[in-house]
């Protein structure tokens, strides 16, 4: 709803896995935020089961269907105020924002906003000239130990960030899924550089307020795929293109039943028959080209030099970083287990999940801050995210909102 009591139209394109999230909050906790009028997907078969567990879970007004090829259409007829783009491969989402823009709509998308520097470029002008706004989800932004970061680094308790280090680790499960299905291929994904590391990106580039003006970047893939050696170590001679059908099922570490899980079975399995969309390819299979193995450096305006990188095949996921300042460091990281994609298996049990924020003034003793927490997805950064989408009403003295410009005409996007 604006300032101006009108009820927001949205539509929704792509309506897989993370489009659930939005979902559930105009069906739930921002129902009266707007309405959602209609969904667009090249399958089908979802689009039903989503319309299906609207009805049944909200009892919510009917949600009208088109499918991928209609997209243009379920605009121009339902003539919406904002367009989710929640579509994946990320490849797509240029064409469905320019789109939604030149038919004068608003767009909230998943991130990333897209996979290169074309296309970026390419939605800037269309909103630029259309006068209409994207806005990126970046969620990390919004869990409240990492808005305590920025908080604390904002307050100048380190002083000048001078340099920082930063780790990220995915684990053998959410970590193994970016090679099970489209984010493999870069000409999809823009690979994991692009696809995962644009949040930890973002997440530098808004926690020192800067923008980098030199970076140097290398990457391999040494873990998964045909050519890395380890299918062999595992045993895994002979192994298929799929999980479903592999002869190699009952010993390979990296299987995945699709059946087990009931969003996958549903959403996906039973719904091959559409688009041939596989969520269980091989992890070792020779037809990717992303890397699994990456390190970045670079420098920003004032100076501060970064140190950053990814793995994509450890035994734990999380991260951890450390800002050094001219009064002293400041450590901060989370051991997460991993919720996303998979069966649900957590291979070789749990460990220990904990998120700290320690202070090393420069000279005085290191202090262990008490954590901010919070609940739900991507440590609770998804349901802060929601509210901020769809109820703020005030600017964020945090600056999290994310995007080209401002929502200049929808007063509560800020
Ligand atoms: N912010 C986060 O933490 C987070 C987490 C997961 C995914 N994502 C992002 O969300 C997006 C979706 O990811 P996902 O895991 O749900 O993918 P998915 O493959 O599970 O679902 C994507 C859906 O988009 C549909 N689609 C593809 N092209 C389309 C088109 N041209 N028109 C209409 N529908 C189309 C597919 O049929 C599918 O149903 C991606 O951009 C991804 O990067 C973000």
């Amino acid at each position: 709803m604006t300032s101006e009591g009108k009820t927001l139209r949205y539509v929704q394109v792509g309506i897989g896995h993370r489009s659930l999230l939005y979902d559930d909050a105009l069906g739930g906790p921002h129902r009266n935020a707007g309405v959602l009028c209609a969904m667009c997907d090249k399958n089908r078969g979802r689009m039903e089961l989503r319309q299906k567990y609207m009805t049944e879970k909200y009892q919510y007004p009917e949600i009208k269907l088109y499918d991928g090829d209609d997209y243009e259409t379920m605009i121009r007829t339902e003539k919406p105020d904002i367009v989710l783009v929640t579509a994946g491969p990320d490849v797509t989402h240029d064409d469905l924002i320019v789109k939604a823009l030149e038919l004068g709509c608003d767009v909230v998308t998943e991130k990333p906003m897209t996979i290169d520097p074309q296309r970026c470029q390419r939605i800037i002008d269309a909103s630029k000239k259309t006068g209409k706004n994207v806005r990126v989800t970046f969620n990390y932004r919004y869990s409240p130990p990492r808005s305590q970061v920025k908080e604390l680094l904002d307050a100048g308790l380190i002083g000048k960030v001078l340099s920082v280090d930063f780790e990220w680790a995915l684990d053998t499960s959410h970590g193994a899924d970016y090679f099970r299905r489209w984010h493999r291929k870069k000409e999809n994904s823009g690979g994991l550089m692009v696809h995962k590391s644009t949040h930890h990106f973002d997440l530098m580039n808004w926690w020192l307020s800067e923008q980098p003006v030199a970076v140097e970047a290398m990457g391999r893939r040494s873990f998964y795929g045909a050519d890395s050696g380890v299918a062999k170590d595992l045993g895994l001679d002979g192994h298929g293109e799929r999980c479903l059908d592999c002869a190699c099922k009952t010993k390979c570490p990296f299987y995945l039943d699709l059946s087990k899980s009931e969003n996958l079975r549903t959403y996906y399995l039973e719904n091959e028959k559409y688009d041939g969309y596989f969520r269980d390819k091989c992890v070792f299979s020779a037809d990717m080209n992303i890397e699994d193995n990456m390190n970045v450096m670079v420098r920003y305006q004032s100076g501060t030099m970064l140190s950053y990188c990814l793995n994509a095949f450890l035994p734990w996921e999380g991260y951890r970083i450390s800002f050094n300042g001219t009064k002293g460091r400041l450590e901060h990281g989370t051991v997460e287990s991993t919720y996303i994609a998979g069966d649900g298996r957590v291979q070789g049990g749990t460990i220990a999940e904990e998120t700290y924020i320690r202070h090393f003034p420069a000279f005085g003793a290191p202090v262990n801050l008490e954590v901010r927490t919070g609940t739900g997805g991507h440590g609770g950064g998804d349901s802060v995210m929601l509210a901020d989408i769809f109820e703020a009403k005030t600017a964020d003295p945090l600056k999290r909102a994310a995007g080209i410009g401002r929502f200049s005409n929808i007063s509560h996007l800020g």
